[in-house]
């Protein structure tokens, strides 16, 4: 595989792999895709930032296997697999190599799958849940407050509306006017982005907004949550240049000087499963593909604007 379009995707045959002591191995059934996946091949992260590449263990040169979460069924176990059997169906977060027939996962990143769950909606639950579960814990956003979500239909965006309303905020989004309905019918007040937007979002939440996610990266997502909400304390953003920072945003995620949120997202993981099982939270699926298809996946995501999570069947 090379740098570029979705195209220099490799499926590549190798062997099943054996755990080492303090691992498993699980048959992969469903494996989340995610806008970091061809980030990571598409050389843009050259564009951000170069520090970014080798904090993500990226080099120049060294090629990742792709995917970070799924969900499958556990086939060998390492001596110290703790708790973990063979048989076991697990959702495996945070993982790499995630799009294979076959991943190796240390145990501590195993979460079991409920029967309820199905796979699709397990193995594209955790990247943008525990994402959207830091985002508002970083914007502090509380019971009652108002919260502007930009980017309201993406795969972050709509597990952010789920839970900011299932706490009792007043959810206003960000979506393409196609994807209104969807918002509406999680409980959110939608609102089209583009020239204007500060205004279409007074006239949505006349009340005033305490506190915004930007998870898109835009100048204007920045400048209408700061002008809105009016501290930058209670901005949170995951996407996005410099600007956030110079601007006191919180900045979250894996970027240079951002807060990893490491025990947040942990926290968060049974927490999400937990809202699934009772119905308080779904997986919005925009379409799956089989393996060999995950560039057709990756096309798909780049050109954007159908909601929610594109997963892979191997
Ligand atoms: N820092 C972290 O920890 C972290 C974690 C996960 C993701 N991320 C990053 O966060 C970003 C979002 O991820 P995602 O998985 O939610 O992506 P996604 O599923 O592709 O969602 C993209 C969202 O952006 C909206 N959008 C598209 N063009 C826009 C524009 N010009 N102005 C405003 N909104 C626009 C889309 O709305 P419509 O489809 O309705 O047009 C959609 O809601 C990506 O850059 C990703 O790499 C960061």
């Amino acid at each position: 595989m090379s740098h570029g379009v979705p195209e220099v995707l490799d499926l590549v045959e190798v062997p099943i792999p054996v755990p080492a002591a303090d691992q498993v191995v699980v048959r992969v059934k469903a494996a989340g895709v995610n806008p970091i996946d061809w980030k990571l091949y598409s050389g843009s992260f050259h564009a951000i930032d170069d520090k970014y590449r080798d904090e993500a263990g990226v080099g120049a040169d060294a090629l990742p296997r792709i995917g970070l979460e799924c969900a499958g069924v556990v086939t060998a176990v390492g001596e110290e697999r703790g708790e973990v059997s063979i048989g076991d169906e697990v959702i495996v977060y945070p993982v790499t190599g995630a799009y294979a027939d076959y991943v190796v996962a240390n145990p501590g990143s195993l979460i079991s799958k409920p029967k309820l769950v199905d796979w699709p909606a397990a193995g594209a639950l955790m990247l943008t849940g525990t994402t959207a579960a830091h985002t508002l814990h970083a914007a502090g956003v509380r019971p009652a407050d108002r919260v502007l979500i930009h980017g309201g239909s993406g795969g972050v965006g709509l597990m952010a509306v789920q839970l900011a309303a299932d706490l009792g905020a007043t959810v206003i989004a960000t979506a393409s006017e196609a994807n209104h309905e969807l918002l509406r019918g999680l409980g959110a007040r939608p609102v089209t982005y583009g020239p204007g937007l500060i205004d279409r979002v007074r006239a949505a939440a006349p009340e005033g907004i305490d506190a915004a996610l930007d998870l898109i990266g835009t100048d204007e997502a920045l400048d209408t949550s700061l002008e809105l909400v009016g501290n930058p304390d209670r901005v949170a953003s995951i996407a996005g240049g410099p600007r956030r920072a110079e601007q006191g945003l919180k900045v979250i995620g894996n970027q240079p000087g951002a807060d990893l949120g490491t025990e947040i997202r942990a926290a968060a993981r049974p927490q999400l499963v937990e809202k699934l099982v009772q119905g308080r939270l779904r997986v919005v699926i925009a379409g799956t593909y089989p393996l060999e298809k995950a560039a057709e996946a990756h096309r798909a995501g780049i050109v954007g604007h159908a909601p929610g999570k594109l997963v892979l069947l191997p």
